[in-house]
This record gives structure tokens, sequence and C-alpha cells, in this order.
């Protein structure tokens, strides 16, 4: 008989290691690992390793032989628009034939909805789709796609959890795109392990992999993750899935952004931007104009940045507001920016500037719940800090962009030239931008190009004589 043999697989990040410790090796996370036992491994799953490390291709007849590259011939990848112009950038310009995507985010958050409303493009669109779903009842589908305006000749829903099961069907009705909704609900019968357990997730993963390669059909996985991304699941997924999306936004905020975070097929780090309605998930075409619209333009405190994201600039506003602190402790609250950046700024603001911030209680926020990890929107958020503290107000029409370093002097930042035409197009008169890098020079072209002088860019060294512009 053989032996059986058992391993411990870390929960976190599914590292496997022959004895129990107490702290995973490969992540750092404590009491994680658990004991499954280590079937051997079936030829199919040999099989489907091999069809991993190798592209579906024409080209794999020659994978054995060493092939000079002129005489490669390119892969021509078609692409499946879903219907919705904001998704398909993020996908990197539709949906690849026989690729995985998965679709990561909080419960509640719309994944279920989103997918709803792709399903019914591309049934209306393409061809019948599948929508399995392990987390609600095909009545309560029905319910939804009737509120989604959703009609469906073409949409098959299917409420399974058995992973064989999902396959038959799938192979029985060759439909145009596969929706799994969730994979934390998908068992494949010849393990033990509970749904939702890394084992099964990652098993499951991958012969969903298997089915999309082989078949040619594109699948979206759904998989929640909670906010201490505690949940077995996403993390270890995104290194099986050609593609990972989340779909992000403030619980009480009405935007939702469906951010890219790895593209086999694509760029990674585009957005696209949603707005919640009754009606389902409706595209914000054109977001930094949202985000501006209800902006109080007479109050201090209030700065507009320009952040990339992707390969699209968004322009939104910071809000500063600076009060004396009552109780001997001043404190900081961040929302939206990193609180370190926060704490960093208001030292340089008192060191390099003189503004004595450290005695007040200093709020920053992000309007419409984003959140910005670029550098490029110090300025702002510098300027709205001294805006409130000082009481003026900063120009209604001016965008802010540029890093502030430690000696207070203001530092380039990329893709400058796209972040000012960006600020242009959106009816801004002036911009404040560094000297440094190409801050000079693109200043000087604009103010050559604009005869009637209509749109400035104003360049400065350091926050100092940034500030003196901004608040004069
Ligand atoms: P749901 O799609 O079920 O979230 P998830 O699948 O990520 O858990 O959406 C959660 C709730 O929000 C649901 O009750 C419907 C509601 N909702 C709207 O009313 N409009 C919308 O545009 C979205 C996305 C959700
Ligand atoms: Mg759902």
């Amino acid at each position: 008989m053989a032996k059986i043999r058992t391993k411990y697989v870390c929960q976190q990040c599914g590292g496997e290691h022959s004895k129990w410790m107490g702290k995973c090796p490969d992540c750092g996370a404590w009491n994680t690992l658990e004991e499954v036992v280590d079937v051997p491994q079936s030829p199919a799953q040999q099989r489907r390793q091999s069809l991993l490390g190798v592209s579906p291709s024409s080209n794999n007849h020659h994978a054995h032989t060493p092939i000079v590259l002129p005489q490669i011939k390119p892969l021509v990848q078609e692409r499946i628009p879903v219907g919705y112009p904001e998704m398909d950038r993020v996908l990197g310009g539709g949906l690849v034939p026989g690729s995985l995507i998965l679709i990561g985010g909080e419960p509640g958050i719309g994944k279920s909805t989103l997918l709803l409303q792709v399903s019914g493009e591309i049934a209306k669109n393409v061809g019948p789709v599948l929508y399995v779903s392990g987390e609600e009842s095909i009545e309560q589908i029905k319910m939804r796609a009737e509120r989604l305006d959703i009609t469906g000749e073409q949409l098959y829903l299917l409420a399974a959890v058995e992973l064989d099961l999902i396959i038959e069907s799938v192979n029985r009705l060759k439909p145009a795109l596969v929706i799994v909704d969730s994979i934390q609900t998908v068992l494949a019968n010849h393990l033990t392990a509970a749904p939702g357990s890394i084992s099964q997730v990652r098993e499951c993963t991958l012969q969903l992999m298997q089915l999309a390669k082989t078949s040619q059909i594109p699948v979206l996985v759904i998989g929640h993750v909670t906010k201490e991304g505690t949940v077995a699941g996403p993390k270890v997924l995104e290194h099986i899935v050609d593609a990972v999306l989340y779909l992000e936004g403030e619980r009480y905020h009405s935007y939702r952004l469906l951010r890219g975070v790895k593209n086999r097929f694509g760029a990674t780090h585009e957005i696209g931007v949603f707005e919640m309605h009754g009606e389902g998930l409706i595209e914000v075409t054109n977001p930094s104009a949202v985000f501006l619209s209800d902006r109080a333009t007479n109050a201090s405190g209030s700065a507009v940045v320009v952040s990339m994201e992707g390969t699209r600039p968004l322009l939104v506003e910071v809000q500063a507001l600076v009060t004396p602190s009552n109780f001997g402790n001043p404190r900081s609250t961040a929302n939206g920016i990193d609180h370190n950046r926060l704490v960093m700024l208001m030292a340089v603001l008192t060191k390099r500037v003189g503004l004595a911030v450290g005695g007040h209680d200093v709020y920053a926020n992000v309007v419409g719940g984003f959140n910005i990890e670029e550098p490029s929107i110090d300025l702002g958020v510098a300027a709205a800090i001294a805006s409130s503290y000082r009481e003026k107000l900063i120009p209604a029409d001016m965008a802010l962009i540029g890093e502030v370093g430690l000696s207070g002097e203001l530092r380039a930042v990329s893709r400058l030239s796209l972040r000012v035409h960006e600020a242009a197009k959106l009816g801004f008169k002036r911009c404040l931008i560094p000297s440094a890098g190409q801050g000079t020079r693109l200043r000087n072209e604009i103010a050559e190009s604009n005869q009637s002088g209509e749109f400035k860019v104003i360049t400065a060294s350091t926050l100092a004589v940034a500030l003196e512009i901004a608040l004069h």
C-alpha cells in the first residue's frame, strides 16, 4: 500500500512545508500552516502542469527546438469587448479567448452586479454566457437581472458548487463566456478540504485554467477578499490566473474603481471608474470632471492635484483642515493618502516653510473615496494644509503637481506633460509644477504654443516659492 504522506500548507500564501511551524517561512504569517494529505499527482494533473508551462500558440510543435525570433509567428490576439469600455481598458482591450481572469473585492462591493451586467452584454452581442453561482439561487440572480434590465435570451444561469458539474455544463453549452461566482464556493470532489480553503481554491482554479485554455473560452472568476486579506484565495490565485482585477471603493461612496493589478495580456495599473446606481454600475467616462463637480471653490484648504492612474491622468480634489488643538496632543488624520506622507509634509512645512502647523490638528482627505499613493500629489496636499492654516484660498482654476522632498525642494514627477495637458483640457487656467526635470522646458513650450495666454504653466523650485505663488 502506498504510504500516505502529509504536508503543511500555509493558508495565507499557499507555501508548502514538510513539517509544522508556528510561522510560515515564506510569508511570515503566524499559525497559518495546516496539515493536508499529499495526494500523488494524477496523470491529468501532470498534463495540466505541462499545459500551463507552454503557451497555447500555434508554435507549439516547435516547443522542443530553439527557434530564431523573426521566424516566430506573432500571436494574433483577438479580443472580445465586454460592452464596457472602462472595463475593456483595464483588461488591455477586451477579453482574450482562453484567459482566466480573477475579479477580487470585498463582499458587497458589487462584483456580482458588474459581472452580471457584463454577462448581459456578451449574451446580447457575442453569444451564450454561462453564469455559475454558488452564492445565490437562480431566482435571486433573476431578480437582480430584472433590476439591471437584462433580458438575457442567451444568458444561462446555473446554481452549482461542484467543479465537475460546472466543467460538464461548459463542455455541453460551449458558451462565449463563463462566470464563476465565487471561487470560494467551488468544490473539487476528490479533495476533502472545505470549500474556500487554500487547497480547494487552488485546485479549482488550476482546473478552471485548464478548462479555459483547452476550450479557448474566457473564464471570469470572482474571489472575495476581506479588509484584512485573511480569507484563503485571491492572493494565492494571483500567481495562477492570467489577469487580476480588483473592484474597490468605499462602501459608503457611490464610486467603484476597477483596478488591474496583473495582466498577462496588457498593461497593469489601469483603472476603470463606475458609479453605483439602483439600476447597476454606470460607467464614468470623464472621472475628473465628476470628482471636481461639487467642489467648494470658495473655501480654504482645497487643492486640485493630478494623479496618474495607469495611462490616464486623473484630477481630484484634496482637502485639508487645520485647527488649533484643544487637547495637549495634536492629532493628524489622513483619508486616501498615506498617513506617514502627511506627517512628513507637515514637518517640511514647519521646518522649511516656517508654518507652525505642529500645535494643530490636521485632517487631510482625498475627495470621492480615492486612495492615492503617488508622491506627485505632495504639493497639492501641502498647499491645502497651508491654505487652511493661513485662511487663504488657492485659486479655483489652478492645478498643482509635484513631489516634495525633505529639504523642501520640489521634485520632478513622471508624465508631467500628460498631466498638465489634462488639466488644460478640463478648463484649468493655471498649472503649478516643479521647475526640476522637464518642468521649465514644458513651461516654455506651452507659453510659445499658446499665444492667447489662456493657459499658463508656472514653475517653482521649492515648496516655499510654490506656496507664495498659490497663496499670495
Ligand atoms: P453585489 O454585486 O451583490 O456585491 P458582491 O457580489 O461584490 O458581494 O452588490 C452588493 C449590493 O449592492 C447588492 O445588494 C446590490 C447593491 N448594488 C446596487 O444597488 N447598485 C449597484 O450598482 C451595485 C454594484 C450594487
Ligand atoms: Mg456576490
